[in-house]
């Protein structure tokens, strides 16, 4: 447990600690305000990701991006990060063992951060964070409370690629976010 963001960075940037080290161009640490109150955790960087080091920067981010524009959402104010910090070959999903080598780091985060709401994006997002017993299909849209945080989980963006009512379930979930981060702003 790192207590400042330099070193935390810095022991990523390092990492040897499973087999996507071997095929990293650039670590994908995370990015946002380091003090939000919305954290996002994706899945794993993509080809764009490893390319610029940056999270959610390729197609998946767009949509993204263009989701939080719809619903007035500032991409500088929250906390972007994913489960694993370097590129599964091919965009595969991250194998068991390599999402719980990196987890740490993400705890990390999110011990850093203390956001009060966690989106979850997609199936190993929710998995990796609150437990393999959880399906997307049913748990999306839906606040779960855990240890005072508040877990959205919905679809992981590249999903919607594909799927135009994803989108819309996408953004009714982040419209639940943005209710419930503004009733949390109203309280300070
Ligand atoms: N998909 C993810 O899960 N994370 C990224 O950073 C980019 C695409
Ligand atoms: Fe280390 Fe995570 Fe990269 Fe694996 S994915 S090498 S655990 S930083």
């Amino acid at each position: 447990m790192k207590d400042n963001w330099e070193e935390l960075e810095n022991s990523i940037k390092s990492c040897k600690k499973c087999k996507l080290c071997t095929t990293r161009t650039n670590i994908v640490f995370g990015c946002g305000n380091k003090n939000a109150d919305i954290m996002m955790i994706g899945e794993g960087p993509g080809a764009d990701e490893d390319r610029e080091g940056i999270p959610f920067v390729g197609k998946a981010g767009k949509l993204m991006n263009n989701a939080f524009e719809g619903l007035k959402i500032n991409r500088d104010e929250i906390y972007i990060a994913n489960i694993v910090k370097c590129r599964p070959p091919q965009n595969r999903v991250p194998e068991e063992d390599e999402a719980r080598a990196c987890l740490d780091y993400l705890r990390n985060q999110v011990i850093l951060v203390k956001p009060k709401i966690i989106v979850l994006l997609g199936s190993t997002a929710l998995k990796n964070i609150l437990g393999k017993e959880y399906g997307i299909t049913s748990a999306r849209g839906k606040w779960i409370e855990k240890k005072g945080i508040l877990y959205m989980p919905t679809w992981h963006p590249a999903a919607l690629l594909r799927d135009e009512n994803k989108k819309i379930e996408f953004w009714k979930d982040l419209k639940l976010v943005i209710e419930k981060y503004d009733e949390i702003k109203e309280l300070k």
